[in-house]
């Protein structure tokens, strides 16, 4: 444990009695302090039980990280994915303007991402000009990105939340789940005469997007009987893959294949073509200025200082929840409509990016990492699981996200949503205390027996910590911005924590056990012997109640 690790513990152990609230009493200027502004966002971070002195402390874990080092190391394309041997490079993908090369092993990665924006454009505009027509000469009107994980998450959550962009004359829609109800459902809505499926896959290897694009073609198959076969794949299917020629063998089109990289990782790929199902719907202006939202938080993250760094600010207070004062989740609660996926998008950010129980060098750790991350919007989550936020048995920390214009505006509800927004994040850090209730629960003329009964249910003890986040619209480029603000916030984590957050080894496991145990579903012979009891007797339940 390292001495400022240690300082680090000394002080929890003395802000341990103290409250958010009165932090703001010994520091005057305690808001002016604990807020920062940076590409469009306005981070309020003075609810959280630390002050200036374990910021700077906080701060000092960044620097012995060398995490100054770090930064330079991946927007430079060095191979920080030390179990993959690959470089991150996903901010090369928003720094459209570069000048200078940017070499990956023998290729100048500055001209692909030029090039593969102008591909996309393209198709983004022979699709939204009505050029593209399908197999019976109908213009497209469906979009379908079938895609799982990264190749799904991102560009569906960003889809949601840039509706007002969308053309009204695209539908967009996105199959995941290798559970044939949802591929099922889509179709219910979709001609197949203007249906384009995107097949978003990284490996095109993955067994719920292949399962789900035989289907797809099967179904278009069926539906346009009198149609060549690699007339329908040409019109109505495109891939999206850093396995071109996987795409290829699955019949696709080489001119409708859309590369990207193995130095783009998954979760971070919705700046890829990955993300051509968003510029099919809002189209490639809009998609530009989301990369450029991303592009300006990408420089503020490179060149401000860290004590007014948003992206390593939001880590270092995530890392004191987690490590010091031993909060292992994190509920993410945007208070807009339009944000409804965002924390399901951020669960694989960090999540898969951070829940590593070794270092990058392979030694186990003996410190937490990645929260459970989770949330809804505001101000539905209100009726369901606050009273948990409020009351429950322990503190959880909520970071809250609210756009200061509605894009509907419409009577009071903006400034009703706004109010609760606010007022969550202070009720949680003042609470309720007895001497509050007790006036009020006589006013209401209960007794003193009553009174002594209620009053455990109506204490809240307050000083749970939030973190408040800002910005004018839900526009493309603030969108941009706050999703690269978790990216780098998450990265910062990593180094702080010293794993590799670009790999995802743990997801494998299931992968291959689902290899194991499929052949016995689909009525294969298989030797059921290796498997242990339960494994067992769960699948042959399952295949006496199989219809035939
Ligand atoms: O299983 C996890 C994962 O590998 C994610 O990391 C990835 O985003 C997702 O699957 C989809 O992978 P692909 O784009 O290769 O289909």
């Amino acid at each position: 444990m390292s001495q400022t690790w240690q300082n680090l513990l000394e002080h929890k152990h003395k802000l341990a009695s103290t409250s958010i609230y009165s932090l703001f009493e010994q520091e005057p200027n305690r808001w002016r302090k604990f807020t920062v502004s940076a590409a469009g966002l306005f981070l309020d971070y003075s609810k959280n039980l630390i002050d200036s002195s374990g910021m700077r402390l906080l701060s000092q874990l960044a620097e012995e990280a060398d995490l100054k080092t770090a930064i330079k190391a991946m927007f430079s394309g060095e191979a920080i994915n030390n179990t993959e041997w690959r470089p991150v490079l996903h901010t090369a993908l928003r720094d459209l303007n570069r000048k200078q090369d940017l070499i990956v092993g023998k290729e100048n990665i500055t001209r692909l991402v030029q090039n593969s924006l102008k591909k996309m454009e393209q198709s983004v505009n022979a699709v939204r000009l009505g050029k593209w027509r399908g197999a019976t000469g109908k213009t497209i009107s469906n979009i379908v990105n079938i895609g799982i994980g990264g190749s799904h998450l991102g560009p569906n959550m960003v889809v949601e939340a840039l509706k007002p962009y969308a053309s009204p004359e695209i539908k967009s829609y996105f199959v995941s789940n290798i559970d044939s109800s949802d591929l099922c459902e889509t179709l219910k809505k979709c001609d197949p005469e203007t249906t384009l499926f995107i097949i978003s896959s990284k490996t095109f290897t993955t067994q719920e997007t292949l399962c789900n694009a035989n289907s797809a073609r099967t179904w278009l198959r069926e539906k346009l009987p009198k149609i060549a076969e690699k007339d329908i794949i040409r019109q109505h299917f495109i891939a999206v893959t850093a396995r071109p020629e996987r795409a290829e063998e699955f019949g696709i089109d080489t001119r409708n294949i859309f590369p990207f990289w193995d130095w783009v990782g998954g979760r971070f790929s919705l700046w890829s073509a990955i993300g051509i199902s968003i510029a099919f719907a809002i189209g490639m202006d809009n998609f530009r200025a989301l990369l450029f939202g991303a592009y300006c938080m990408d420089q503020h993250f490179l060149t401000a200082p860290f004590s007014e760094n948003m992206p390593v600010i939001l880590a270092l207070v995530g890392i004191w929840h987690i490590n010091f004062c031993h909060m292992h989740s994190l509920a993410v609660l945007p208070y807009d409509q339009y944000l409804s996926l965002f924390p399901a998008y951020l669960q694989q950010l960090d999540m898969e990016s951070n829940g590593k129980s070794v270092t990058k060098d392979g030694k186990p750790l003996d410190y937490a990492t990645a929260p459970v991350v989770w949330g809804s919007v505001g101000t539905n989550g209100q009726h369901a699981f606050h009273q948990l936020l409020m009351q429950g048995t322990e503190p959880l920390p909520v970071d809250f996200i609210l756009p200061l214009q509605s894009q509907n505006p419409l009577g009071e509800h903006h400034n009703l949503l706004a109010a609760n927004c606010f007022a969550q994040a202070q009720a949680l850090m003042q609470g309720r205390s007895q001497k509050e209730i007790i006036p009020e629960l006589k006013e209401q003329g209960f007794t003193e027996d009553e009174i002594k009964n209620l009053l455990p249910h109506k204490i809240i003890a307050g000083n749970h910590p939030s973190n408040m986040i800002l910005m004018d619209k839900l526009t493309p480029e603030r969108l941009g911005s706050l999703i690269a603000l978790y990216e780098h916030k998450i990265f910062v984590q990593g180094v702080i924590w010293r794993i590799n957050s670009f790999d995802q080894w743990g997801v494998e496991l299931g992968k291959k056990l689902t290899n194991k145990i499929a052949p016995a579903l689909l009525g294969k012979k298989t030797n059921l012997d290796a498997l242990d009891q339960s494994t067992r007797e769960l699948i042959k339940i399952y295949n006496q109640k199989k219809p035939t």
